[in-house]
């Protein structure tokens, strides 16, 4: 306590320096919605307010009307933009600062704007992506206000109004307030965001705002009868690094008028809303003789805190690091007790309610492409906002999937779109791009060469446009390409050799006709394109392209038949991989509600244990089959002892709040007197381990680039255990029997049976009583020191590393076992790769490539922790090697060995343990 008070004592020196001047507004973003004059101050706040037009097409501007105008309506309040069409209009908002926590504000005053005096009315807003308030507008003269503090994840964020069928959205104006870092604390974060419930300031006449308060928050008086204020011009020190309640706001208090008690209430929205509060004290009086004040705090009958004495001239504030919930009313009571010389105070409060961040915005690389293209083509539509989220807010034309982190967009259609010029640059920058439809525009100009990029592309149709030049041979090398329709445009007459063949093969649908660009062919249904008109079209033409689709479709589903690994995205199988379709989640928010099996159920999942998939430390891994058809791999833990029972509910716990794409997903767990077990998503090819010693048949061994693709997956997987988890976490036990590998060969790693987290960002390392771990991967260093740190992690991944160079386990047998780094060292020493790397590649591999990831598991393991990357530096290096092993791939002709990738994929190593087969 005395350590606190002395630091606040240095700090306010600190601060009593820097607030000789008038804050700054710098970042302040403050939008008058519906004022076509460009720029003013406000005359109180000296506020500089631009017009809403940068920020927004949509929508149109009025006036209130001069019945409810007086000289005390801001300026602010006196038009709006209203937005009569399209659900959500959005606000983009694009000069705010990534990884900043900010007070977004928003004002709405009627003022009978329409004429219609229409109320109330009702909307929604969202920041991004996530529910923020549903606005009831009932006063025309009143101004209703809304407040958040939320966290920008990205460089842009948006605020949009979404029609919800009870009358027109409007808004008055849009303010954003840069908080410092660390202001309010875990109430405002990455992963959470909080909505204002109310502010008040106790015992003042008037609102105080910016610049008394440097972010300007607005602090609203709160006065009742039964109080008398207190109020003091001397200074108030409020130096402080949690919440930094303004001094003007200090300077006034209320106590009761009579008696020793002091009470006000709270209204929640709702008993479910979770709640934050923060109630500020000061003692403004100089108690002398035997005064004293001293008071209980309670909430509801509950106490907060008892024997209180705020600090005179200083401040002291109680809040609650874990939301509280269950009332729609709170009433708090300050009592002195007994002995008090004075009755409680208060000088103001702030309350706040947690703002559910259920789901994510699209990828980042996928918004700015979109972006770029309706800019480009000066597309209207709905294309406002996110384009994938919400999801009944999906851009028009877009088809989306939402899984695993990100959404990401895999349709586009903007085919009878009317687009002019060249087709954009930025279609290629939607990497996980399936169908793109351009047909019957006015696209002129050549291919762009970078659409060979977009590896998952497997429909392109350009057709009726007039593009010219030539057909760039890139596409030809796209692997997954199924249809290329580029009739009715002038290209040289040259087709690639590569297109060709596989077209000759009949491997890809390749048209280049001369056709009746006139006739429109009904528009190809997107799974969300409920508008869809029919087409007034002669019959003829109908039938035919009918008949076309009926071909392509048998087509696409005898290949994709053909071709298992690229399941598509409606196959149903009894029991499929259903991986790729995890619930959506985002990395912020990480709220997988696990599910709770009973012995019972998990008899039923298992059909009675029958099939067995392998035995770890923990027990026995069963393969099981959910009522969903979803596969999963159930780890069973041994009840013969009690050992281990908090370790094993702790992992149960932390595995239900860590997700990430390179980490298995726990699908939930029993817990009762007959088993213990863990539930994971089953993972159809088994462990790295498995497939690096698989020594059945070389055809199957993994190639050069699906080893660089494990081990950047693996990297990734780490990084977020040691960087994106809140504590981190260490893994402690990275062995390639831990990575696990799914349909797809997609890395994730498991077993977090000894994972230790760190209890503080600042704690360097864990001390154990006890080494862990897997012989040949442990850090030496930590074998000296019982000393854990993030980088005996590196080491074993560095030992991973060696493993997929080598394809030798890390004790390599022979006389007198020994550690793979002495089984490196003779080839090291003379340089010579080919005696190191994995026999199996048979050679197909690039040198380079191979010395680089070598180098980087040299420095892994590194003999000193110090030495070791991080594992953010792998994944950066490991990112690099494979972009170039994709360039040299691509630079070769691919032909042929695109298509070995794909029957590798189709292969069918067994399910996860080898046990099973
Ligand atoms: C946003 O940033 C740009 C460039 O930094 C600047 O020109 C513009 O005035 C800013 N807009 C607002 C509203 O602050
Ligand atoms: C001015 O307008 C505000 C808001 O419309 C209202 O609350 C206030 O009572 C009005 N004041 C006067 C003096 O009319
Ligand atoms: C915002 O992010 C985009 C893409 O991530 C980047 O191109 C742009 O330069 C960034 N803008 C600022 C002001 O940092
Ligand atoms: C101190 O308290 C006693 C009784 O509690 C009272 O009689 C006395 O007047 C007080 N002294 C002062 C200076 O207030
Ligand atoms: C204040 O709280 C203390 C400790 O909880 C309790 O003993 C005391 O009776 C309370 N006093 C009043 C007046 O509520
Ligand atoms: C009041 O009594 C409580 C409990 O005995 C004690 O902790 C506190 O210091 C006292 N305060 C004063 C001002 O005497
Ligand atoms: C197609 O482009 C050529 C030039 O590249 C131009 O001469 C011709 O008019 C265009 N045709 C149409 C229908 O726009």
């Amino acid at each position: 306590m005395l350590d606190r008070f002395l630091l606040l004592f240095a700090l306010s020196l600190m601060l009593a320096l820097v607030n000789s001047q008038q804050p700054s507004t710098a970042g302040f973003i403050s939008i008058d919605c519906g004022n076509a004059n460009s720029k003013y101050l406000d005359p109180i706040t000296k506020i500089s307010y631009v017009s809403d037009d940068q920020f927004i097409s949509a929508g149109s501007n009025f006036d209130i009307s001069s019945e409810h105008i007086n000289s005390t309506v801001p300026t602010r309040e006196l038009n709006l933009r209203s937005f009569p069409d399209g659900l959500r209009n959005c606000y983009r908002l694009k000069n705010v600062s990534q990884n900043r926590a900010y007070l977004v504000r928003a004002t709405f005053m009627h003022g009978n704007y329409d004429g219609k005096n229409n109320l109330p009315t009702k909307f929604d807003l969202h920041i991004g992506v996530n529910y923020w308030k549903t606005i009831i507008i009932s006063d025309p003269s009143a101004i209703y206000t809304v407040e958040a503090l939320s966290y920008a994840t990205a460089n842009l964020t948006s605020v949009c109004l979404i029609n919800t069928g009870s009358g027109t959205p409007f808004i008055s104006s849009l303010e954003l307030r840069p908080l410092r870092n660390g202001l309010y604390g875990e109430y405002v974060n990455a992963s959470q965001s909080v909505v204002l419930v109310t502010r008040r300031d106790m015992g003042a006449s008037d609102n105080v705002r910016f610049p008394d308060d440097p972010y300007d928050r607005v602090w609203n008086p709160s006065n009742d009868p039964s109080w008398v204020t207190l109020s003091t011009d001397l200074k108030v020190d409020n130096a402080d690094d949690l919440f930094e309640p303004p001094i003007t706001v200090l300077q006034t208090a209320v106590t009761p008028a009579t008696g020793r008690q002091l009470d006000f209430s709270l209204d929640a929205a709702s008993p479910d809303d979770k709640l934050y509060h923060v109630l500020y004290f000061t003692e403004l009086q100089a108690l002398t003789g035997n005064a004293t004040r001293v008071f209980n705090i309670t909430r509801n009958g509950e106490t907060r805190f008892s024997w209180y004495t705020p600090p005179y001239l200083s401040y002291g504030y109680i809040y609650n690091t874990e939301p509280f919930e269950g009332y729609s009313r709170y009433q708090y009571v300050l009592d002195a007790t007994s002995n008090s010389t004075l009755p409680p105070i208060i000088n103001a409060f702030e309350v706040y309610s947690l703002m559910h961040l259920t789901q994510a915005a699209t990828d980042s690389g996928d918004v700015d492409a979109m972006e770029e293209i309706k800019l480009q083509y000066q597309i209207k539509r709905n294309w406002m906002g996110d384009p994938c989220a919400p999801k009944s807010y999906t851009w028009d034309g877009l088809n989306c999937v939402y899984s695993p982190d990100y959404p990401r967009i895999t349709s586009v259609n903007l085919s009878s779109g009317g687009l002019t010029g060249e087709i954009s640059r930025s279609f290629a920058m939607l990497k996980d791009i399936k169908s793109l439809y351009l047909s019957h525009n006015k696209l002129n100009g050549p291919i762009p060469d970078s659409l060979g990029s977009l590896s998952a592309l497997q429909v392109l149709d350009l057709s009726c446009n007039n593009l010219t030049g030539t057909i760039p041979d890139s596409l030809g090398y796209l692997s997954s390409l199924q249809v290329l329709n580029l009739s009715g445009n002038n290209f040289n007459a040259y087709v690639p050799d590569n297109l060709r063949k596989k077209s000759d093969v009949g491997l890809i649908t390749f048209r280049h006709d001369k056709i009746d660009c006139t006739i429109v062919p009904s528009p190809v249904p997107t799974s969300d394109n409920k508008k869809t008109k029919t087409p007034i079209i002669l019959i003829p033409s109908v039938v035919g392209a009918l008949l076309l689709l009926v071909a392509v479709v048998v087509f696409i589903v005898r290949r994709s038949r053909k071709l298992q690994g690229r399941a598509s995205d409606d196959s149903v199988q009894p029991c499929v991989d259903q991986s790729q379709q995890r619930p959506d989640s985002t990395k912020q928010q990480v709220l997988f509600e696990s599910r709770k099996f009973t012995y019972k159920e998990l008899e039923n999942i298992t059909n009675n244990f029958s099939r067995v998939m392998g035995k770890g430390g923990f027990g026995m891994v069963y393969h099981g089959c959910l009522e969903t058809g979803k596969q999963v791999a159930i780890k069973m833990r041994s009840l013969s002892s009690q050992q281990g029972m908090m370790e094993f509910l702790a992992e149960a716990q932390n595995l239900t709040k860590i997700y990430h794409r390179n980490l298995v997903s726990l699908v939930g767990y029993c817990v009762d007197k007959n088993c213990l077990a863990l539930v994971y998503e089953y993972m159809q090819r088994g462990s790295l381990h498995e497939n690096l010693q698989d020594k059945a048949g070389r055809a199957k061994a993994l190639n050069w680039g699906q080893r660089l693709r494990i081990a950047l997956d693996a990297a990734q997987g780490l990084e977020y255990m040691h960087k994106g988890c809140r504590p981190p976490i260490i893994h402690r036990d990275i062995k390639t029997s831990n990575i696990l590998l799914s349909e797809g060969l997609e890395a994730r790693i498991a077993d977090f049976g000894l994972s230790k987290s760190f209890h503080s960002d600042d704690q360097t390392h864990v001390s154990t009583k006890m080494v862990v771990g897997t012989p040949g991967y442990i850090d030496p260093e930590y074998h000296r020191t019982y000393q854990l740190t993030d980088k005996s992690d590196v080491y074993s991944f560095g030992i991973v590393l060696l493993e997929l160079i080598t394809g030798r386990p890390p004790i390599v047998p022979g006389p007198g076992n020994i550690h793979i780094m002495q089984w490196i060292a003779p080839s090291l020493s003379s340089g010579n790769i080919d005696e190191i790397v994995d026999e199996n590649l048979q050679g197909k591999y690039d040198p380079t490539s191979a010395w680089k990831i070598l180098e980087l598991a040299l420095k892994c393991t590194a003999d000193k922790g110090s030495q070791r990357p991080t594992m953010f530096e792998v994944v950066m290096l490991l990112k690099s090697c494979l972009e170039q092993e994709i360039d040299s791939y691509k630079s070769e002709n691919i032909y042929s060995k695109g298509f070995n990738v794909s029957q590798e994929t189709a292969s069918d190593i067994g399910p996860f343990g080898p046990s099973a087969r």
